[in-house]
């Protein structure tokens, strides 16, 4: 797998799983749709492989899209602004960054976000009820360095311009124009964990509309792939998708759970990628290098 950039810092994010995912792409992707994008990992590993033409990252939290959208359009400043916050906070690391929590909740911003990702705890969103950002810092370390972000942030906008759009907004609007020459690849907020008390994203997940728009996408012709949660050893998180999808549910290896390793007891975690039935069938387009390097996929129903 070539290096590839990854100017988001985002917990969830698909990095390390790209291989095993991309080996269940079409041979041939007109647009890739990652609508549910945070990191657009996916994105970023297939246009390093040259697997689609164009790409379409959407996000619903406003701030993150508009990441994207100035990575597409206005790199160096952006590069710029995340520099200056990164410098500006060495006097007093810790009241800088509320400072910028501060800011980021009454003006928003895309600069302050990416650098609340980088210094906050695991790199993870955090909001209140109230729809404020909440998580804390990480006091160990001040984040991703501005010389790192910067060499991420251009490396990203070389690899998708020209090629790539990025917009705010629900997934469903997101992919209404998605064709069968298309690839639709969604990441949404976790089943296991995602309800009205969880604090991981900004809005929690309506899963009987998901599934809705699953069979609206199967209507249409329009091939996809759906992460979502799997399991630790023999504890298994959130619902499968619905049997009547008739979709394939491939497990992902992602590793040993760090949980588990505390504990003791040593569990495997694997994620499940669900397919849909063209795509169950279909060649993969992936080098036959990258895939026998990936670690262990494993088919279920
Ligand atoms: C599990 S994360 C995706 C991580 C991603 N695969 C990566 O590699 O970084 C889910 C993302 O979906 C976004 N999201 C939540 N609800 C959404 C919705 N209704 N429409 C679009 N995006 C949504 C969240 O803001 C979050 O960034």
């Amino acid at each position: 797998m070539p290096a590839v950039p990854h100017p988001i810092p985002y917990q969830g994010s698909k990095r390390l799983l790209a291989p095993l995912i991309l080996g269940h792409f079409p041979t041939r992707v007109g647009t890739l749709y990652e609508p549910f994008a945070g990191s657009a990992a996916i994105t970023l590993a297939a246009a390093g492989l040259g697997l689609a033409t164009r790409f379409r990252i959407g996000d619903s939290l406003a701030p993150l899209a508009d990441i994207w959208t100035r990575i597409l359009a206005d790199p160096k400043r952006l590069a710029d602004e995340y520099e200056s916050l990164w410098r500006a906070q060495q006097a007093d690391p810790r009241a800088f960054y509320d400072d910028v929590r501060r800011a980021f909740n009454e003006a928003g911003g895309s600069a302050r976000l990416l650098y609340l990702l980088a210094r906050c705890v695991k790199n993870a969103v955090r909001f209140s009820h109230a729809g404020d950002f909440n998580q804390s810092p990480d006091n160990r370390r001040l984040g991703r360095s501005p010389t790192r972000m910067r060499t991420n942030i251009l490396g990203a906008h070389e690899l998708l311009r020209g090629r790539a759009q990025a917009s705010a907004g629900d997934y469903a609007e997101a992919i209404r124009h998605a064709t069968p020459d298309d690839l639709v690849y969604m990441d949404p907020p976790y089943q296991g964990t995602s309800g009205s008390n969880d604090q991981r994203y900004h809005q929690s997940f309506d899963r009987p509309r998901f599934v809705a728009d699953l069979e609206g996408l199967l209507d249409r012709g329009v091939p996809f792939l759906v992460s979502l949660d799997g399991r630790t050893g023999a504890k298994t998180y959130g619902p499968a998708l619905p049997a009547h999808l008739d979709l394939t549910r491939v497990e992902l290896h992602a590793g040993r759970s760090s949980q588990a390793t505390l504990s003791g007891r040593a569990s495997e975690t694997y994620e499940s990628l669900y397919l849909s039935p063209a795509l169950a069938t279909a060649h993969t387009s992936l080098p036959r290098s990258i895939r026998e390097a990936s670690p262990d996929t494993r088919r279920a129903r």
